[in-house]
């Protein structure tokens, strides 16, 4: 098998150019699952390139579980597990705005992820090992002592200029070209999101959500007494804008509540141009888009993907995002761009807590500056990419067959739908007896959905997990049998 001479592209190192041409192979299955690629050597003779640059894109590519080294033989296309399906049912009976109860599932679910004697396969939250710590404690102790006054006092909204103006610059990777004052600094991702909800919505309004939706958004439309309205999303490109043309159709809607970039839980990237599109959608209708960009900054690949907010054109975007993903959930710093809503979120801010402490927004804005941000980043980037697919592969030997799990290309989650029947509350309950907590599928739906569904957190697994999740599959197997019998 020859593979086409390249055409460089400026600006792409070109390691990932080959990387990209052999997964494009892939993805055409011109290489089949099980098939063995060309040797480095013959790769290297075959494009012109050096032997080193086809061992970098190798190694990418193994990274990202296209490819496997097998010892003494070579490298091979790894098997695929069933993805989820690419186009979801629309049916117009569920696109209906529904009450929102899944508090105690909730409550429950996040008393558990505290419980040090459980193997946490359930909350989204990092992995501590692989956060910055040292560094960033050593930051936050050289800027309180740098900035002996500014650390002890209030950092009024719109929050730390330092901070602010290293987001800024940030934020252009993103796509987006925005000025220091139009960043609102938060405390964590979470109160970004409720305060651009409070500031739009009245109670009784209707938020558009995807489905399945982060729990935590259910529980904050529930806490303002809102009716979310969940509009089917697929691994491949997130909401369907399909679906969501009708519901805007049908329905009054309020306001948008979106994570286009490695969506909790599915992990889907919207495409380009259907975030182009959904800006457009919202824009012409006159309702506002909440984006929840906090894993934009974990993607496997090369680029880091746009926020929707690079396509808003008059301010109707509202971007939310924070370093709790990254690094340090304790910190609690987060950000948003409230766009047309500023004043009024704002006022909100200082309403609520009056300020986000001072000493850990100066830590991150002195991490940003230069603290090594990226080098971090693209570290746990690789790291997490290799265990995402590691666990999807233990998923794929261990759960009853047909079970179908998602293949991310950013972020730490994995979504696994099991064969019908298998009620994954019974299997939590069961789960939690075998030392081991999960999230369960209907915490992700209002409308009492995916019974059969988990979310599984990938950022701690090590091989030495298998058995346990072996014990996971085997459970869920033997809840099929009963089933059965
Ligand atoms: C999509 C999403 N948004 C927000 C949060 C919470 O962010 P923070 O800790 O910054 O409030 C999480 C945490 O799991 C999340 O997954």
């Amino acid at each position: 098998m020859t593979v086409p001479i390249l055409a460089k592209t400026p600006g792409t190192p070109l390691y990932v150019e080959v990387a990209e041409r052999i997964a494009a192979l892939v993805e055409q299955q011109t290489f089949r699952p099980g098939d063995r690629v060309p040797s480095i050597r013959s790769l290297s003779r075959q494009l012109q390139v050096s032997i080193n640059t086809v061992k970098e894109a190798y190694g990418l590519l193994e990274d990202r579980r296209v490819i496997e080294a097998r010892p003494q033989s070579g490298y091979y296309v790894c098997s695929r597990l069933p993805e989820l399906p690419r186009d979801p049912r629309i049916e117009a009976r569920e696109i209906e705005p529904t009450g929102v109860s899944i508090a105690e599932l909730a409550d429950r679910v996040m008393r558990d992820s505290e419980r040090a004697d459980l193997v946490q396969f359930g909350c989204a939250i990092p992995n501590p090992e692989l956060l910055p710590v040292a560094r960033i404690g050593r930051m936050l102790a050289q800027e309180v002592r740098r900035h002996a006054q500014e650390h002890v006092a209030y950092s009024m909204p719109p929050g730390c200029a330092r901070l602010r103006t290293e987001i800024a610059k940030r934020l252009l990777v993103s796509g987006c070209t925005v000025r220091p004052g139009e960043i609102l600094t938060t405390t964590g991702c979470s109160e970004a999101v409720f305060l651009a909800l409070q500031a739009l919505c009245r109670p009784g309004d209707t938020v558009v959500v995807e489905s399945p939706v982060y729990f935590n958004f259910l529980q904050q439309i529930q806490a303002l007494g809102l009716r979310a309205l969940e509009i089917p999303a697929t691994q491949k490109e997130g909401m369907s804008l399909e679906a969501l043309r009708y519901a805007l159709d049908h329905n009054r809607v309020r306001v948008c509540l979106a994570i286009p970039n490695f969506h909790n839980p599915l992990g889907s990237c919207m495409p380009e141009e259907r975030k182009r599109e959904l800006v457009a959608l919202l824009a012409e209708r006159g309702i506002p888009l909440i984006e929840d960009d906090i894993h934009g900054d974990l993607g496997f690949g090369s680029e880091r993907p746009r926020a929707a907010k690079a396509w808003d054109r008059d301010g109707n975007v509202i971007l939310c995002s924070s370093f709790s993903k990254t690094v340090a959930p304790g910190y609690r710093v987060g950000w948003m761009v409230p766009g047309r809503y500023q004043a009024q979120i704002e006022r909100l801010k200082m309403v609520t807590n009056i300020a986000s402490p001072a000493p850990t927004q100066l830590a991150l804005a002195a991490l940003l500056a230069n603290g090594g941000y990226d080098q971090h980043l693209r570290r746990i980037r690789r790291i997490y990419a290799r265990q995402v697919a590691g666990m999807a592969e233990a998923i794929g030997r261990h759960f009853p067959a047909e079970t179908r799990v998602t293949r991310p290309e950013g972020g730490n989650l994995l979504w696994v739908e099991m064969p019908e029947g298998i009620d994954a509350l019974r299997l939590y309950a069961r789960a939690m007896r075998h030392g081991m907590t999960f999230a369960p599928g209907p915490l992700f739906s209002a409308a009492g959905r995916f019974r059969n569904c988990l979310r599984l957190n990938a950022a701690f697994w090590t091989p030495e997990l298998e058995g346990t999740l072996a014990t996971l599959g085997r459970l869920a197997g033997e809840m099929q049998g009963d089933r059965a019998s």
